[in-house]
């Protein structure tokens, strides 16, 4: 049994009284430890992909099964879970919550759903590990969009999640901290996490297991 796998999976949408597939796949299935990154056009689709594997997004018509089990069997509450344990989405642009701090942003994800929080010694070493170390206490505005970007993947390093899932994650970095932040990715695969991430940097491509290009909602090799 695959860690994520579709089955058929179409997302339409309509523009101008047209209807198009943002997303048409024939199977996927990816595998623990598996380094899998998405390359393709602005408008290929990809975000779309990711709505739909971390079940923020109903798919048209076929299925995402998440450890074999169908997101649209799942309630709510279900899928939620799924999304605090087991698959951990940094999605496109910024997600931290400006009102609170960094620590608090990595943290928060503990407080809503009443799970254990990491120890403070595994917070400092993830946030070291992605040199924001000296900025736990700051507020996000007065973070750079590079510190921002880190912070937010710090908060889906923290725990073990069996599947992490990134949109663009190094889209705003300088090469240090993209060839830092890829090495993490690297990482926690060869650790047995399944990393799913979408790039447009042809460089990062060689830390990938297997790339896909995406192509008018189409997947294939590379
Ligand atoms: N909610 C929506 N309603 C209608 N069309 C949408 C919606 N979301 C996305 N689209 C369209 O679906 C297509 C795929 O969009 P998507 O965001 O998945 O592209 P992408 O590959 O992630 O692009 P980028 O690299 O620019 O982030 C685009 O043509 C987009 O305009
Ligand atoms: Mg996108």
């Amino acid at each position: 049994m695959s860690l994520l796998k579709t089955e058929a999976l179409v997302k339409e949408y309509k523009r101008r009284g047209k209807t198009f597939r943002a997303v048409d796949l024939t199977d996927l299935q990816i595998e623990p430890g598996e380094f899998v990154m998405i390359e393709g056009e602005s408008g290929s689709g990809k975000t779309t992909l990711l709505n739909l594997l971390t079940g923020l997004t109903e798919p048209t018509s076929g299925k995402v099964y998440i450890d074999g089990i169908s997101l649209s069997d799942m309630s709510d509450r279900e899928i939620s879970e799924v999304r605090n344990r087991k698959v951990k989405y940094i999605p496109q642009g910024d997600s931290l919550l400006t009102n609170l701090t960094i620590r608090e942003n990595i943290l928060f994800p503990y407080v809503i759903s009443g799970h254990k929080p990491p120890s403070e010694e595994r917070l400092k070493a993830v946030a070291s590990s992605l040199g924001i170390e000296e900025l736990l206490d700051e507020y996000p505005a007065e973070l750079s969009g590079g510190e921002m970007r880190r912070a937010t993947i710090a908060r889906a390093f923290i725990d073990s999640p069996e599947l992490i899932i990134a949109d663009e994650p190094t889209g705003s970095l300088d090469s240090l901290n993209t060839s830092r932040v890829m090495s993490i990715f690297r990482q926690i695969a060869d650790n047995g996490t399944a990393v799913i991430v979408v790039t447009h940097q042809k460089e990062t491509l060689g830390f990938a297991s297997r790339v896909l290009k995406m192509e008018l909602g189409k997947l294939s090799p590379v």
